[in-house]
């Protein structure tokens, strides 16, 4: 572990922000994003994947090239790319851009405005991305845009996001302030924001728009690195050495140098993207940087094809074959590059495709078995390489270079070649040949970012034959791969199959039995069935206009060929359309209809979220952005792999070790008790103790120098299990329920049942019995992992910074597991990057282990957790296991519903026994007629699940939606129907909810239920798509109206309001800000109730008051910030304290205004100060026992359209109206409202959070937890807040936004449901399914092979085969 001192040959000049950077002694292996955060003062950049999956870490890399003199800018993910290889370039992050001190940039403004950043760790990311765009945009040749836009177009500014996550905001927003900028923008499309007001005239709302002038350019490279641009590097030590070599001799005599077997470790990189994927741990010796090699990084095209060097990142190689098949006239052979560039856009995100290489991407294929789209499409045009071992160099086909052995690291790849196709074919220009080319992926999101199932690139050349009258195909080639399959493949038996063939329905059937045949995924591949289905699907596709009787041709023949003729030129069409620019846009301008309440002035304002331009600007500060005390430790957590085992002992694989390891906590060092987390059923041990109870458990803290040498220690880390005579753990709740492992639920938490469900059984005319259903978890995906900071202090204190939804409940466990007195510690929290129920129990081990290691080794330690590790211990969402029987009469209405529901908690109680009351709380949006149930709440060796957003209820809301479903296929009724009879009366509400439903007025789903039938237009689109789906064979459309009841309740909740001598207030508050915009909503509240003085000078009274942050030891009693009430709780509690105060201040307030007539805000506060009038006032507010439990109601109506031949679902359009009471803030709540409803797309779509049969997570990271995009989200996403008058019972008659409309994402998965009924009852006709298959359980999440299965993985031919008889 010792280290050598580097001897340093030369040195690292860069620039960031303008500021010149020299560095002399780094690991090569330091990422940008490791050295900006950890020496600079540039914290914008922040980690959230660490893979190139998210965004976060995104910023602007500029070269200078001093033969142009022009500066090339790109975004890149500075998570992946390496320090060393940014030598000579100028980076750009969010700060760069502007500061609240010099002023923000129009990004941050609008971003801010149109309240696009809500907990703001995406912001700074999204921010460059654009940024990246805005910049190349101005650079074009497109006309000057107006004063305020860019030259960028409105479809670019969406994109430029497309590879951003963000968990909050649900995109909309963002897409707007990203589309502010564009220079074809149409005012009216543009989304809800604080600029300006409804109905103001275009010239007002573009003057209302911070500036932007497209004129004042940000430098991106400033003129002092103009003159040390160095190529040649040399980084040396005795250790590892950097290489920049600029030729290809000095390449070989490098690798030369390195001899066999004396152990160096060489690595070639160029954009060390691949370290997204492959995470390798070890460090090497000797790094090798390509790019600077000429040969490497050029672009040729001759009569042959195009030669592209191996350097050449895919952005460049995309923008080339673009150029190519461009220029001049419109051949079909350039038609293929255009769509090998199409294909390639899809590949990644913007940002990864600026640095990665094509050669690297290739090289990834052939060694390490990558998933390639590159390599199916370059296969299937029949590409060569160019490969270099030693001196020698040789070209091979793709398919040689696939079959040899992996490539040793000293064989380089050259240059891969696209022949033209001439040249592949020999055939003569002079023939009637058409040439068919496409290609196909297949993945979760439409836009990239995402690996596909299969890909697949398919090209054939044929004619008509005059004599035969059909379609001759002359020859063709068809590759597949990314299927679990080694190397993509060529289909060669289906080429020759159908070479020479006359294309039909009998000929393309014959094809696809021999596709099944070769297209066979490894075993362990998942889906397998659905990857092989879709070799099917593409090459049907790729055929089907050809051979499919053309219903317009008076003799029903066989008619493609003149099809395709047309297809040919309308493609033409469409592709000068596309060149001059006319990309579709993702997004339809969506509505947002806020109906606002100046009652309480401020209260009610839609005003930007405070911070917004902050978070922006990357200011803000998270946990991990405050800057390390001196001798600051890192900690990570080592996690076991089993589910129940002895714990014998734990080492490290041998001499790899890295520097810096400096310590091994478990819970034999903790000084009190072994506690990690509490709630009020119960405590979670920190650390396994002789025993571990789950995966995913913690068994020790690592502790290093650096965050990355603990990682690599944990990482290496090698636990002795021993199951030796032990049970056997319970993985399932069956297993559970057979063994009696359960948690107590208090009786108080215990719902009741309602009404006689043997009675409600006896009435009805039919019934369902015992029918099952399943549902699966979800992960947080936070952006910021979970995070702390552990400050030991004197006389045996320690403070801690958490990232916590509840540092009370942190605080009081740290005490416990120190065996220090409470007073003691302190926890404080100012922001939290994302919570949604993952930083609340679990985010307290966190905490605690930094503040045991801190306090055992009496210096700082923190932690910020990697998202695998996040990921695996995160427990998340409960699964359940549901089974039903349920009654109903002839005509829809149910009379009886009985539930057996297993939870499955895991290890731990946490807050689980809360589970049946949350359920019971949306499950009773329907009148059952009665309603009775067992819950039982399954202890597990499962990690421990914990409240995520809507915990429970979404669940109901589902299982509530299933049984609808169930009822109305049994009844062959329409389902919206069925819905609309079981709705709640005022009368059964009350029956089914007793206190919490209110008064009559406040029932307002029977409203929002009409009026949103009515402004979705329900009735004529449900006509129209009975018509799409006549009309559509391959997609089938869907549309379901859901509507939720979620019931929620107050909590105490504390606060303090301090009003200083300048006049300014600092406000306390129990509720953590998470990004729900708490802190907006208090400050208004504050504003609104000092302002009931009546004093001059409070105009803007809003800019006077600051929400500080959360400190334990300052406010106690802070509880948790959950459950969606937190916001108008602590708004209560700082209602409180002003009120308080204004009785206070009032009798002096009056004696000065009898002096002098009118009585300044600032003279009234000296004046008070100098009468010891206490200004600072604490409140807890107790929210009234009777009217603390109330109803939220809502309502949406979801399109969908469903690809039957890759089961990929599209949102066409959503509606939803919800009842926000009289809103606090609009803006927030619009947030919280559209932010709920993609996160709820999330759980019933696309995310699937799964494990092993050991129950360890192995959806670790953004490669297989797909969350929403800009992408996948619905296309009109219209949304209306309900202002539903007084609720007098209410805080200011405001209602909860947080949580509930993430419930209204199952009109999604619904939809879906109603478009794969259309689809079976379409595969009936061809195949004589029985009836009884109309009825089926969706799954959720329903991902695109559970839709395809559903819809027939066979559908195809089913088809072809009805055609045939
Ligand atoms: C988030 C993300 C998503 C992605 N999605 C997709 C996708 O959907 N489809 C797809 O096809 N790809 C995808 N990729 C893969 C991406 O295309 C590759 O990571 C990239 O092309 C590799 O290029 P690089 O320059 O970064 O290679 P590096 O990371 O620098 O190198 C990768 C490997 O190749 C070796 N190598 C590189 N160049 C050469 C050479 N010329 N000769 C010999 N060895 C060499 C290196 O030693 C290393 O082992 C994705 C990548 C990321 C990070
Ligand atoms: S942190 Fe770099 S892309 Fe996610
Ligand atoms: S605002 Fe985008 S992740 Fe929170």
């Amino acid at each position: 572990m010792e280290q050598s001192e580097p001897t340093v040959n030369d040195c690292l000049v860069f620039s960031v922000n303008g500021e010149r950077f020299e560095v002399s002694t780094i690991h090569p292996s330091t990422t940008l994003l490791e050295f900006l955060r950890s020496h600079t003062p540039f914290k914008g950049a922040k980690l959230s994947c660490g893979e190139g999956g998210c965004g976060a870490c995104v910023v602007l890399l500029s070269k200078y090239d001093p033969v142009l003199d022009q500066v090339d800018d790109f975004a890149v993910s500075s998570c992946l790319t390496l320090l060393c290889s940014i030598n000579g370039c100028s980076i750009t992050t969010t700060e760069g851009l502007g500061n609240i001190k010099n002023g923000f940039h129009p990004i941050h403004e609008r971003f801010s405005g149109f309240h696009a950043s809500q907990c703001g760790f995406c912001t700074p990311g999204m921010c460059m991305s654009f940024f990246s765009a805005l910049v190349n945009a101005q650079k074009t040749q497109r006309p000057e845009p107006p004063l305020g836009f860019s030259k960028l177009k409105v479809s670019e500014a969406e994109r430029a996001i497309a590879g951003n996550l963000c968990r909050c905001t649900g995109y909309r927003p963002i897409a707007d302030a990203c589309k502010s900028f564009a220079a074809d923008v149409d005012m009216e499309d543009l989304g809800f924001n604080s600029f300006w007001r409804k109905g103001d005239s275009n010239e007002v709302k573009i003057s209302s728009l911070p500036l932007y002038n497209h004129n004042d350019k940000i430098c991106t490279f400033p003129e002092f690195l103009k003159n040390e641009t160095r190529p040649s590097l040399l980084l040396d030590s005795r250790r590892y050495s950097w290489n920049n070599p600029v030729s290809l001799e000095e390449l070989q005599s490098l690798l030369g140098s390195v001899e066999d077997g004396n152990g160096t470790r060489v690595k070639v990189v160029v954009g060390n993207t691949g370290m997204g994927y492959y995470k390798e741990v070890e460090s090497y010796d000797k790094y090798i940087d390509l790019r600077y090699i000429p040969e490497l990084s050029m672009i040729r095209r001759d009569n042959n094809g195009i030669k592209i060097g191996a350097t050449v990142t895919i952005s460049k190689a995309i923008e080339a074959l673009r150029e190519y098949s461009k220029g001049g006239l419109y051949s079909e052979g350039d038609m293929v590059y255009k769509k090998i560039a199409d294909h390639m856009e899809k590949i990644a995100s913007g940002f990864i495709r600026n640095s990665a290489s094509l050669g690297g991407n290739l090289v990834m294929a052939q060694r390490n078995h990558f998933p390639s789209d590159i390599a199916t499409v370059l296969l299937a045009v029949g590409s060569t390489v160019n490969i270099m071992n030693g001196l020698k160099s040789e070209e091979l086909t793709l398919e040689e270079f696939f079959r040899r052995p992996e490539l040793d690291s000293k064989s380089i790849l050259l240059s891969v070649k696209i022949l033209s196709w001439d040249q592949i074919t020999g055939i003569s220009s002079g023939a009637k040949m058409k040439l068919l080319f496409e290609t196909y992926r297949a993945a979760p999101r439409p836009l990239g970012n995402a690996l596909p199932y299969l890909n697949a690139a398919l090209m054939a050349e044929v004619f008509h034959c005059k004599t035969s009258n059909g379609i001759i195909i002359s020859s063709c080639q068809f590759a597949f791969g990314a299927y679990g399959t080694k190397h993509p493949i060529r289909a060669a038996k289906v080429e020759e199959f159908l070479t020479g063939k006359m294309l039909s329905v009998g000929v393309l059937y014959e094809a696809i039995k021999l596709v099944r045949g070769i297209v066979v995924p490894d075993d362990g591949t998942s889906s397998p069935a659905y990857r092989a289905s879709l070799a099917v699907s593409f090459l049907f596709e790729f055929f089907s206009h050809l051979v499919e009787p053309n219903p317009e041709s008076h003799d029903g023949s066989v008619d493609g060929y003149s099809t395709l003729l047309v297809k040919a030129s309308e493609l033409k069409r469409i592709s000068n359309q596309l060149d001059h620019g006319k990309i579709p846009t993702l997004l339809s301008p969506a509505k947002q209809v806020v109906e606002l309440n100046r009652q309480y002035h401020p209260v009610g304002e839609p005003i930007a979220k405070s911070g917004a331009a902050l978070q922006a600007s990357g200011e803000a500060v998270y946990v991990d952005d405050i800057p390390s005390p001196m001798n600051c430790l890192h900690g990570a957590f080592i996690y076991s792999t089993k589910p129940y085992a002895r714990v014998k002992g734990i080492k490290f694989k041998p001499k790899s070790l890295p520097d810096g390891v400096s310590s091994l906590i478990s819970f034999k060092d903790i000084p009190g008790e072994n506690i990690g987390s509490k709630t009020i059923f119960g405590i979670e041990p920190l650390f396994a103790d002789d025993f571990t109870r789950c995966a995913g458990q913690y068994i020790a803290f690592v502790v290093a120098d650096t965050q990355k040498h603990a990682d690599m220690a944990a990482n290496l880390a090698v636990v002795d299990y021993d199951v030796g005579n032990l049970e056997l753990p319970i993985l399932s709740v069956e297993e559970a329920v057979r063994r009696s492992s359960f948690f107590e639920v208090p009786s108080i938490l215990n719902p009741k049942k309602v009404g006689d469900f043997s009675r409600g059984m006896a009435e009805a005319d039919h019934k369902i019995l015992s029918a099952e259903i399943k549902l699966g978890s979800q992960y947080y995906f936070y952006m910021e992992t979970q995070t702390a900071l552990a400050i030991p202090d004197e006389d045996n204190c320690i403070v801690v910074y958490s990232s916590i939804q509840c540092p009370e409940y942190a605080h009081s466990t740290i005490s416990r597991c120190l065996g220090i007195p409470e007073h003691n510690v302190r926890v404080i929290t100012r922001r939290v990057g994302g919570g949604f129920g993952g930083k609340a129990i679990r985010a307290m081990p966190v905490a605690t282990a930094c503040a045991l290691a801190a306090y055992k080794l009496r210096r700082p330690v923190r932690i910020y957790m990697n998202r695998k590790t996040d990921m695996i211990i995160a427990g998340g969402r409960h699964p359940m296991k549901i089974t039903y029987s349920v009654g109903f009469k002839s005509d829809g209405k149910i009379t009886a519903l009985h539930l057996d529901i297993l939870i499955n908690a895991g290890i731990a109680a946490d807050i689980s026994p809360i589970m049946p009351h949350n359920l019971l709380g949306a499950l009773k949006k329907y009148d059952w007629g009665a309603l009775s149930f067992d819950i039982k709440v399954c202890k597990t060796n499962h990690s421990t699940k914990s409240a995520m957003r809507a915990p429970g209820e979404v669940q109901a809301t589902f299982i509530s939606e299933a049984v609808i479903e169930h009822v109305a296929s049994t009844l062959s009724m329409d389902v919206d129907s069925v819905r609309s009879k079981n709705l709640h009366t005022f009368n059964s509400l009350k029956f089914f909810y007793e206190g919490s439903a209110g008064e009559p007025v406040d029932y307002t789903l029977p409203s929002i239920w009409d009026k949103l039938a009515s402004s979705s237009r329900l009735k004529q689109r449900t006509e129209m798509i009975k018509q799409f789906n006549m009309c559509n064979k391959w997609q089938k459309r869907g549309i379901s109206q859901v509507p939720i009841v979620h019931e929620v309740s107050l909590r105490p909740t504390p606060g303090k309001v301090s009003i200083l001598s300048d006049g300014s207030v600092a406000v306390e508050v129990g509720g953590i800000e998470l990004g729900q915009g708490l802190w907006t909503k208090v400050k208004q509240m504050a504003a609104f109730a000092l302002s009931s003085i009546q004093c001059d000078g409070m105009g803007d009274f809003l800019e006077k008051v600051r929400v500080i942050q959360s400190d334990t030891l300052s406010l106690i009693q802070g509880g948790f910030t959950a459950g969606s009430t937190t916001s108008e709780s602590s708004c209560e509690a700082i209602r409180l304290c002003c009120n308080i105060l204004v009785e206070r201040l009032t009798p002096t307030k009056e004696r000065l205004q009898e002096q002098m007539g009118s009585v300044e805000w600032g003279t009234l506060i000296l004046q008070a100060q100098s009468q010891a009038v206490n200004l600072s006032a604490s409140s807890y507010y107790v929210p009234d026992f009777s009217s603390m439990k109330y109803l939220n109601y809502g309502a949406a109506v979801s399109e969908v359209e469903v690809n039957l031949l890759t089961g990929e679902t599209t949102i066409l359009q959503s509606d939803i109206i919800y009842d926000c009471g009289q809103s606090l803030n609009p803006a927030v709540d619009l947030g919280q409202i559209e932010g709920a409803f993609v996160q709820g797309i999330g759980f019933f779509m696309l995310e699937e959070y799964t494990t092993n049969s050991e129950g360890l997570v192995v959806t670790e990271g953004t490669w297989t937890y797909k969350i929403p995009t800009i992408d996948t989200i619905p296309k009109q996403f219209n949304v209306e807040i309900l202002n539903s008058g007084h609720h007098t019972k209410r805080v200011l008659s405001s209602k909860a936004s947080g949580e509930p409309p993430l419930l209204l994402a199952v009109s999604v998965h619904c939809a879906t449901r109603a478009a794969i009924r259309e689809a079976r009852q379409q595969l009936l006709s061809w195949t004589g399914l029985c009836k009884s298959d109309l009825t089926f359980q969706l799954e959720v999440p329903a991902t695109m092979p559970v839709v395809k299965n559903l819809c027939g993985l066979e559908n195809v031919e089913s088809y072809l085969q009805s055609l045939l008889s």
